[in-house]
């Protein structure tokens, strides 16, 4: 009976397709009430009226009365920093008393301190404390998460970080899928300061063809006095030539090119983007560069919130993310994210839904599988407490889901 399951008298709503929505398109759902959704093996076998709900036999089916309440895809967080030794509470604390984020990381702490950390994290011990996300995470409706390298910053390390990642993603019993991203690129580390071309070297020589295999994506910081747009090109083509899907932490802190340089390489997607031009977000839409948009990061940082509304406006796909780490960002909420994007940055109730469904899938190529509750996608479904998908940002900063079923097994309950 594993991943069969019908659930009964639902709200469908959901985005619909195969690749990421883009501009006005966002705001459309496909409402369908009193719905029947059926799962067969994990996968999506009817989805529709329940009028037209074909006949099965009920016995080899969970069954699941969703008594009205809402269905919707299971959420996608496309970036997050799962894996990492030790806390910053110290840094969240001076940066309350007016530290900024880049002094504290040109200063030795920042990214390295959480570096030096997870350098002598024992890998069993990184898992488990993934684990801890991930439980929360589900809870929240989260079914895919997207999780990062980054805190090693040697071989070894980087390679540590993967592992534990590919374990996770290899894992069949976990609550939600990952999928690893190599960002062996997030820093230049202390044994390399003003030495960044080595490092890169050393990346291109040795960490990429470690990666391959452990990794479908290839990520960097690309940031005044991290990596420059020079270096990141540098980096990136290798890692395109090396057959990485290409990811970039984008126009984060100051504008710098980033996202033009994403859409020149042709990135899946360009993440952050608080301080993107406009050259930078037309060059996105216009060559299909889902802008993965990050506003707990902002409301951590106090920093302004990336202009979603020009992104849609201009034709892009926006999809939003946590952005969980230890530094910036120590939050993996999604009722927030949620509350964020539709007060502060403007984006309508469906278009929220639509960026963290169907266009978080799209940027991590998974459109086709999961991100919208379609015949032939996974069975990765939330069910809401509610019969009306606008409590979600109304309910602020709350959870409104009541179960998660990832690929047709219930896997979480509130
Ligand atoms: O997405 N800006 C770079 N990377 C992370 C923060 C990592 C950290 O502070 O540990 C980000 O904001
Ligand atoms: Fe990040």
């Amino acid at each position: 009976m594993k991943g069969n399951l019908i659930i009964k008298n639902a709200y469908v709503a959901t985005p619909v397709g195969i690749s990421a929505v883009k501009g006005e398109k966002m705001g459309f759902l496909r409402e369908i009430p009193n719905a029947t959704i059926v799962v067969r093996n994990g996968r999506i076998v009817f989805c529709g009226p329940s009028s037209d709900a074909p006949v099965v036999n009920e016995a080899d089916y969970e069954i699941l009365d969703a008594n009205n309440r809402v269905a919707l895809p299971g959420f996608v967080d496309s970036h997050t920093h799962l894996i990492f030794g030790g806390y910053r509470p110290d840094e969240f604390e001076w940066r309350l008393k007016g530290d900024s984020y880049m002094s504290i990381m040109e200063r030795g702490g920042g990214i390295q301190s959480t570096v030096n950390a997870t350098r002598i994290a024992d890998a069993d011990d990184l898992r488990k404390k993934a684990l801890w996300f991930i439980d929360r995470m589900s809870s929240m409706g989260v079914t895919t998460v997207e999780a990062k390298s980054g805190y090693g910053l040697d071989l070894e390390s980087e390679m540590k970080m993967l592992d534990v990642i590919k374990s996770l993603e290899d894992d069949a019993d976990l609550k939600l899928r990952v999928v690893g991203t190599f960002l062996g690129a997030h820093a230049v580390p202390k044994e390399y300061k003003g030495k960044t071309d080595e490092y890169i070297d050393l990346m291109i020589r040795e960490m990429l063809p470690a990666a391959k295999g452990k990794a479908r994506f290839c990520d960097i910081f690309t940031e005044k006095n991290v990596f420059e747009i020079e270096e990141s090109r540098r980096f990136m083509q290798a890692a395109k030539d090396a057959g990485f899907k290409l990811k970039f932490h984008a126009d984060e802190i100051v504008t710098l090119g980033g996202a033009e340089l994403a859409a020149e390489l042709g990135a899946v997607s360009a993440d952050h983007l608080l301080h993107v031009s406009d050259e930078g977000v037309k060059a996105m839409a216009e060559k299909g560069v889902v802008a993965t948009l990050l506003p707990l990061t902002a409301f951590a940082l106090r920093e302004p919130y990336a202009p979603a509304r020009k992104f849609i406006d201009s034709g892009a796909a926006v999809a939003l993310a946590t952005d969980l780490n230890p530094g910036s960002c120590f939050s993996g909420s999604i009722p927030l994210t949620i509350a964020l994007a539709c007060i502060y940055m403007k984006m309508s109730i469906e278009e929220t839904i639509t960026a963290l469904t169907l266009n978080g899938a799209a940027a991590l190529d998974l459109a086709g599988e999961t991100g919208s509750l379609e015949e032939g996608k996974c069975g990765d479904i939330v069910l809401l407490e509610f019969d009306n998908y606008r409590m979600l940002p109304y309910y602020v900063g709350m959870n409104c889901v009541s179960t998660v079923i990832s690929k047709g097994r219930i896997v979480s309950q509130n």
